[in-house]
């Protein structure tokens, strides 16, 4: 009450400033576990209060792991080896195996980034701010564009978190795998960043809860908690948000993009799952699991309440034409982000709880913050890229239809 009453009674940019640091306050309040907290608190404060990725330049985050040498060589891990092989032979040529020639037109409502009412122009009404069709069709293209620059901070983020785990996991064939990764996220960081320098013009700077969740895997020294933050965490997320966007999009080329990378993402999500899953059963405490039990479950609220897009915000409306606060229901509320938010947990859940980190006594909260539903799908292991790519397919003409209205 005492912080609505002060943020009201502030200028816009005051009441803006401690509006995101009271938000910072709630992030870093809710986490208990001491060990939790040590791991990504200070990555909370240099992310969201700091705003380190937001500096204008480039950012020097410290890494800290070591690399494990095997002067042996053994052939250790046949899954593994299997991934490496379907990786290498999955490679693909950004120049030549994407249509680059596309003409794209952000405003074209015949060939729509986003479908009509994906950020949800209703809600926005409900708070006040009417835009003309053209405004809204500008908008759409800041939350496309906003998004593009995300996945792009991801991949980069991806990139080094793939080489790093390459480095400092145990298992030889899992070295091998990490190779054709690093390869891949490198071509993910081409494809977004092309794309979105020629095809839209724009760059977003990182969203400071994304850098949060980098922030803390880079300096992480244990490779199991940098696989588990990237490769089931992220991916899980990347997932979401590729396939929303990939069953959404009226946009030939950036389909086209999608359904490449959802194609790469599969397996990396895949090799995180066999590489944990042995890693939690037999070479950890129970009290190390129980931190990533807690780990995994604060970085997936981190995921589902914090991707609230205030660089388009601070673009469109931080003047004062809408608080932070209505501007947080908006996006809360908007089918598009529902969405996303539905595709990423059903991808993500079923891993965690392959990986043993959906105990019973984690349950309720997850139950608590909606997520328990998505529990039952398949694993990553059983999952091939092709079964997802349909499942998006089949859904496709729905999810654009309501989104179209
Ligand atoms: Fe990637
Ligand atoms: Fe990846």
């Amino acid at each position: 009450m005492l912080k609505d009453f002060v943020l009201r009674s502030l200028p816009p940019k005051a009441s803006n400033y401690f509006d995101s640091l009271f938000e910072a306050a709630d992030v870093l309040g809710q986490i208990k576990n001491v060990n939790v907290l040590r791991s990504l608190g200070p990555s909370g404060v240099r992310g969201l209060i700091l705003h380190r990725g937001k500096q204008g330049g480039p950012t020097l985050v410290p890494a800290n792991h070591s690399a494990y040498f095997d002067w042996t060589y053994p052939s250790d891990q046949p899954e593994m080896r299997d991934l490496f092989q379907r990786a290498k032979a999955g490679q693909w040529d950004s120049d030549k195996d994407l249509p680059w020639d596309t003409n794209v037109d952000p405003l074209n409502p015949q060939r729509r980034l986003l479908p009509a009412n994906f950020i949800g122009h209703d809600v926005l009404e409900k708070e006040g701010i009417v835009l003309s069709e053209k405004e809204k069709r500008e908008l759409d293209y800041s939350v496309c564009a906003w998004m593009l620059s995300q996945f792009l901070h991801g991949e980069q983020g991806a990139l080094y978190a793939a080489a790093q785990v390459t480095e400092a996991v145990q298992f030889f064939d899992g070295k091998l795998y990490g190779s054709t990764q690093v390869m891949d996220e490198g071509r993910h960081v081409e494809v977004f960043s092309r794309y979105l320098n020629e095809k839209l013009g724009r760059l977003y700077q990182v969203n400071d809860n994304l850098f949060v969740i980098i922030d803390a895997l880079m300096g992480d020294g244990r490779w199991d908690m940098k696989c588990l933050g990237m490769q089931i965490m992220i991916e899980g997320l990347a997932l979401g948000a590729f396939g929303t966007l990939y069953r959404v999009t009226e946009e030939p080329l950036l389909r086209e993009l999608l359904k490449r990378v959802i194609m790469d993402e599969a397996r990396h999500v895949h090799y995180g799952v066999v590489a944990l899953r042995e890693h939690f059963k037999t070479a950890i405490t129970p009290a190390e699991l129980q931190e990533r039990v807690e780990w995994s479950y604060e970085v997936a609220l981190l995921m589902q309440n914090r991707f609230l897009a205030y660089e388009v915000y601070d673009e469109w409306f931080a003047g004062g034409k809408l608080s932070r606060e209505a501007w947080r229901r908006v996006v809360t509320n908007s089918p598009g982000m529902n969405e996303f938010r539905t595709v990423m947990f059903s991808r993500l859940m079923p891993n965690l709880r392959e990986l043993g980190l959906l105990p019973g006594r984690i349950l309720p909260h997850y139950e608590r913050a909606g997520l328990l539903k998505y529990m039952t799908g398949k694993a990553a292991p059983d999952l091939t890229a092709n079964e997802m790519l349909t499942d998006l397919d089949k859904h496709r003409g729905g999810a654009s239809a309501s989104m179209m209205a």
